[in-house]
């Protein structure tokens, strides 16, 4: 299976899984369990963030997985309160020791927290790192174009990836395309719309055409549009089928159908306004 999950190259060279499993809102000890069970799915990239609280839960399930390190890629993600040059470092170190590992596959600013304006300085304590070979790839979450530009333009160093609520209900097109552009990979978060969608009546018209489950249709979705996705789920056999999406393909009508679905609604906060520290 693990053979099967196509990677994206990412802008500094590094490749990363279309398919990564999710952990929010898991806490550690349900972290643990679904780690562990996900590595052993086929899953090779883990996505967490110190703001979920379950770091020390998803380390414990990937050495209890017993892969090598190198097999697996770890995301985590800088929590707002620590924003800022010097707390970053500190908040970095705090994460390497809750995932019990020494070094990150990919490490994002969970958001831009304009209000705050310490994004700049914590992005230069993000390139420090990669720097000192601690993070393999750098990248953001939640950020504007705006943001991304001001980082491109005060440390000449763009993000790798940048992690939005992205799904069939809000498909961001502009936003797609400006990322393409600038060379970008988005990950989409929520991929399944937090849910919302897999009842929806062309979601399970194309499930029934293609024979496969509607979060299938819907991650389909994400990879045949340059998408990495990271669904959550707990259960083991949900886990086991969201990787099952390499081996069949929408048509043109597929995608014209699901282009319908577009209502642009967002599940989670607004970017640009939410504080979440
Ligand atoms: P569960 O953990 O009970 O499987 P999103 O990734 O868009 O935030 O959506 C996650 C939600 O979708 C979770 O509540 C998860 O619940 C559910 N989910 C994940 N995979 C599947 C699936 N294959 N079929 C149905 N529900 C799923």
């Amino acid at each position: 299976m693990t053979d099967t999950i196509p990677h994206l190259t990412l802008n500094d060279g590094q490749r990363i899984a279309q398919i990564g499993f999710g952990t929010w809102p898991l806490d550690d000890g349900q972290a643990e369990t679904a780690v562990q069970t996900a590595l052993g799915s086929g899953y090779r990239l883990i996505d967490t963030a110190a703001r979920y609280g379950n770091e020390v839960g998803v380390g414990r399930g990937i050495a209890a997985s017993g892969l090598p390190r190198a097999e697996v890629q770890i995301t985590s993600k800088l929590r707002g309160s620590e924003h800022g040059y010097d707390s970053t470092l500190r908040a970095f170190d705090a994460t390497l020791a809750d995932l019990g590992t020494d070094y990150l596959d990919l490490y994002l600013v969970h958001w831009p927290l304009p209000m705050r304006d310490l994004y700049v300085d914590t992005w230069r304590a993000f390139v420090r790192l990669r720097e000192e070979g601690r993070i393999r790839s750098i990248g953001v979450s939640n950020f504007q174009p705006a943001h991304i530009e001001r980082l491109q333009s005060e440390t000449g160093v763009l993000p790798a990836v940048n992690q939005i609520e992205l799904h069939p209900d809000f498909t961001q097109a502009d936003l797609r395309a400006w990322h393409a552009q600038q060379g970008i990979v988005i990950e989409s978060w929520s991929p399944l719309g937090r849910g919302a969608l897999l009842q929806d009546a062309s979601v399970l018209r194309l499930a029934q055409k293609h024979g496969r489950s509607a979060a299938q249709i819907l991650l389909r979705w994400h990879v045949q549009h340059g998408l990495v996705a990271i669904p959550k789920s707990q259960d083991p056999l949900r886990m086991r089928q969201n990787l099952q999406v390499f081996d069949f393909a929408l048509d043109a009508d597929d995608l014209a159908a699901l282009a319908l679905l577009d209502g642009e609604h967002r599940q989670g906060a607004h970017p640009d306004t939410n504080d979440e520290r």
